[in-house]
């Protein structure tokens, strides 16, 4: 029984930080603070950034590091979960990791 009520709790405790990424979020916040300087760099909607052959990001831990680094880089100010959401973004339009 004692061990039914910890599992509970430690499920209650989880589930509601993954259920917090809100994609939707992280895409208006992308189109937003992120877009219009790749679409400078790399025309059309910018997306090529994301989708060239040569792009630089490989794996998920990568993109995380990126989205926090171009945060700091051009003072965005998102809070950590908006990186998350805007990762979890790219990661499910662009990116597809396998
Ligand atoms: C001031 C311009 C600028 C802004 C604003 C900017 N970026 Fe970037 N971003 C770049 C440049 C330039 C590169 C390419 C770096 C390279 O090729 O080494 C890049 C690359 C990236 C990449 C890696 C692309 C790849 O090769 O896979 C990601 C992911 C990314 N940016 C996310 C973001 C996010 C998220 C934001 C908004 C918080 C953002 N960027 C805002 C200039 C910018």
């Amino acid at each position: 029984m004692r061990q039914l009520l910890f599992l509970l709790l430690a499920a209650s405790l989880v589930t509601p930080a993954l259920a917090a990424v809100d994609i939707e979020k992280g895409k208006r916040l992308h189109d937003k603070q992120c877009v219009g300087c790749h679409v400078e760099r790399y025309g059309g909607d910018g997306s090529q950034i994301y989708l060239r052959t040569d792009r630089i990001i490989r794996d998920r831990a990568a993109l995380d590091q990126r989205v926090a680094t171009c945060n700091a880089m051009t003072n965005a100010g998102l809070l950590p979960e908006d990186e998350q959401n805007i990762a979890a973004y790219l990661a499910q339009h662009y990116y597809k990791f396998k």
